[in-house]
């Protein structure tokens, strides 16, 4: 099949790139590269041997959109570009229901227009709130959000099922009336904590500023450019008195993007369907295995609860075996390994 890959020179979207063209699909990008860059892709090519065709654009700009959709007519569209940074999101909240948003909404109204019906995207386990249980699975209620990011991607998710079922009742009347409107395919993925990166360290996560996530935070601290890290609390109800977390390489996440492309392709309907592991881990056990992978222990010192965290965050991770065929491989060794292989290749990460 081919793939249109919207935020495809991301984290995620270019490790999912990598992933698609070794399972023989074709490969086009869209990024603005707001949060990334042309390195990544270039990357891309580089590991898989293959060629991407990769278009600088902003998804919410209609007319480009249509332009390189119409070029391109991907049978599926993987839809990473969006905004991430919770607490920018709490600052900027405009600009992140409108970046985000709006370019959800451009592409349901351009792939209406050109009659293309298959779409993955990214959404998170952040919607799961902070009232559910662990594990969480598909069929409960989404929770409350903490934040602004956290909301636009339950909107999103929102959105993305109401033109679902809106395209499923105008398919059935057309059955009558023959004007072959088509039923969209939607698939909703929640991920859980990607972390990790590509097994060739040529590819990885390349966050911009002082990262707030744990992986890269300790990461950069291997490589000397933070000076220690702060454990968030040791005084939650759990084994070690740290949160824990469901960290799923990305490689396995991205293994699963094939999986759900090919599902959406093949499928009609709305699928809600979470991307984890099913194994939580505390705080001090990732802290522990990267000092392992890495050859000295990451320096650290406990400090208070950070506001907005949930104590337990794990995915039921079933449907998607049952689904998809697919349940992740890798655990937090080589999440650690191959997080070390990246980031001490890559002091700098991509540098530009
Ligand atoms: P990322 O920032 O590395 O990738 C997102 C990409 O989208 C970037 O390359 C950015 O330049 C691009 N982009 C943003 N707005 C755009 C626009 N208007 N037009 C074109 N390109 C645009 O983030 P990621 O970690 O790869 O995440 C990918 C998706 O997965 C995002 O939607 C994110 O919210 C979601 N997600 C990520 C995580 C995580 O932990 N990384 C967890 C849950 C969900
Ligand atoms: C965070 C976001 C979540 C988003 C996810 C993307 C918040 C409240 N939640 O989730 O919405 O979908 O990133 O991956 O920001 N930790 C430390 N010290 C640090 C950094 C983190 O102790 O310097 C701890 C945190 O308290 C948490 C765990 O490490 O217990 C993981 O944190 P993080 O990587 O930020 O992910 P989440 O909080 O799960």
């Amino acid at each position: 099949m081919k793939a249109l890959l919207t935020g495809g020179a991301g984290y995620i979207g270019s490790h999912t790139a990598v992933a698609m063209l070794e399972a023989g699909h074709e490969v086009a990008v869209i990024d603005n590269y707001y949060n990334s860059s042309a390195e990544a892709i270039r990357r891309v090519e580089k590991i898989t041997g293959k060629n991407i065709n990769m278009y600088e654009a902003d998804v919410a700009d209609k007319d480009k959109l249509r332009d390189i959709l119409k070029t391109e007519m991907p049978d599926c569209i993987i839809h990473f570009a969006g905004l991430k940074a919770v607490g920018e999101s709490v600052e900027k909240p405009v600009e992140y229901y409108r970046n985000n948003i709006d370019t959800t909404l451009a592409l349901l109204e351009v792939m209406k227009e050109l009659g293309l019906t298959n779409i993955v995207f990214s959404s998170s386990a952040t919607v799961y709130g902070e009232d559910n249980v662990p594990p969480f699975t598909e069929d409960m209620p989404k929770g409350r959000c903490t934040n602004p990011y956290g909301w636009t991607k339950w909107m999103q998710e929102q959105i993305l099922t109401d033109a679902q079922l809106a395209s499923a009742s105008a398919a059935a009347a057309s059955g009558t009336d023959g004007d072959g409107a088509a039923e969209l395919s939607v698939v909703l993925l929640r991920y859980f904590n990607p972390v990790g990166a590509h097994e060739s360290g040529m590819i990885g996560e390349d966050p911009k500023g002082i990262p707030n996530n744990l992986m890269p935070y300790i990461s950069q601290l291997a490589v000397g450019r933070r000076d220690h890290l702060t454990v968030f609390g040791d005084d939650y109800d759990t084994p070690d008195g740290t949160c824990r977390r469901d960290y799923i390489h990305v490689m396995d996440l991205a293994e699963g993007h094939v999986k759900a492309a090919e599902y959406c392709a093949a499928h009609k309907g709305t699928e809600v369907i979470n991307l984890g592991t099913g194994e939580p881990y505390s705080v001090l056990d990732m802290v522990k295995a990267f000092g392992e992978a890495c050859g000295s222990p990451v320096r650290y010192e406990i400090g208070p609860r950070r506001a907005g965290d949930v104590q337990d965050s794990w995915a039921d991770a079933d449907k998607a075996k049952r689904l998809l065929g697919w349940e992740a491989s890798r655990g937090i060794r080589e999440i650690c390994r191959d997080a070390w292989k990246w980031q001490s290749g890559n002091p700098e990460g991509y540098g530009e």
